[in-house]
């Protein structure tokens, strides 16, 4: 139930500029309107764009790679969004580098993908129940706040699943999972490395069909990153084809705030179980008939080894 709300199958995404961070927008609207005179270009990035948030921000792992752009007179701009879900907004965000004279130009320039959490007050709390079990929350000021579910707690479990995604992001970066490279968060946005081209996001495995060749190696691919993270007692939790990205016959597994510790979560056997069966089901629609009680018993077996 919980995928077959897509957009349409049109990746490419239209240039509607929306920002929910600082003001740019608005001070520019007032430029534009005369209030504040002319001479604006210093103070105020043109309009649907915003001074670059990397200032400021908790920023993802080193060794950084060398296309995350960390100069303070960089410049965001919103693309448009990507896919809007019951939980986050995804938009794609270009970094770039204005320079004095030139014309906008790309050679100092990056995408990325901008995941938006809503506050709960707009999301399905299906997550909470089952995750929030077990994960400790340190201060009991917070605690309280959460259970009573006042603004501030909202805002905290909000803000929590863009902190618990952003911390699995860079966790699963380091140990050279096929994950995008968390770059930054702030709040409730986390901003991560785009996968796709120019101009079209990579696709979600559901929607494309390799041929027989590279579902055997696609499938190879999937059993290793599902080993190497069970080997550190995890599974994804929402594994399913439409968290996962094909990008130059290469997957990308994305959506990992729920991220689940398979012994220490009561429900972790089930939720691995639900990964496997997700990832085997659609191997099958797809002519490689693959053993979903081998992959898990595999699984199982690597994250006992630990104890
Ligand atoms: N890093 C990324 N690069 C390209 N596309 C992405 C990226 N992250 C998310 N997307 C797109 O946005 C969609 C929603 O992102 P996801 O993290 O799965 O959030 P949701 O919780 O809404 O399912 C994905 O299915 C994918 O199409
Ligand atoms: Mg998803």
């Amino acid at each position: 139930m919980s995928h077959n709300t897509f957009d349409s199958d049109d990746r490419s995404w239209p240039s509607s500029t929306h920002l929910t961070h600082g003001e740019p927008a608005t001070l520019t609207a007032g430029v534009r309107d005369g209030f504040f005179g002319i001479d604006s270009t210093p103070d105020a990035p043109p309009e649907g764009e915003r001074w670059s948030s990397w200032d400021g921000a908790q920023h993802g792992p080193e060794p950084r790679p060398a296309w995350v752009i960390t100069d303070l007179g960089a410049v965001d701009q919103d693309l448009g969004i990507l896919k809007s879900g019951k939980e986050a907004d995804v938009h794609v965000v270009r970094r770039w580098v204005p320079r004095e004279g030139m014309e906008d130009t790309d050679d100092r320039a990056v995408y990325m993908a901008a995941k938006r959490f809503r506050d709960s007050d707009h999301r399905m709390f299906h997550r909470d129940a089952g995750y929030l079990e077990g994960r400790r929350v340190r201060r009991s000021r917070e605690m309280r706040a959460m259970a009573r579910r006042t603004e501030f707690g909202k805002a905290l479990i909000s803000g929590q699943w863009a902190y618990a995604e952003f911390n699995a992001l860079g966790e699963l970066w380091s140990i050279d999972m096929p994950v995008p490279y968390p770059v930054q968060i702030t709040g409730t946005e986390l901003l991560m490395e785009f996968i796709g081209d120019e101009d079209q996001a990579a696709p979600r495995l559901a929607q494309t069909r390799p041929a027989p060749a590279l579902l055997v190696d696609l499938f190879e691919q999937l059993r290793t990153a599902m080993n190497r993270l069970a080997v550190r007692g995890w599974a994804h939790g929402d594994l399913s084809p439409y968290n996962v990205l094909l990008h130059e016959d290469r997957l990308i597994l994305i959506d990992w705030p729920q991220i689940v510790d398979i012994i220490g979560n009561p429900q972790g056997p089930e939720f691995l179980q639900r990964d496997c069966h997700n990832m085997c089901a659609w191997f099958s629609s797809r002519g490689l008939l693959v053993d979903e009680g081998e992959l898990l018993g595999e699984l199982m077996a690597a994250a006992m080894s630990r104890w």
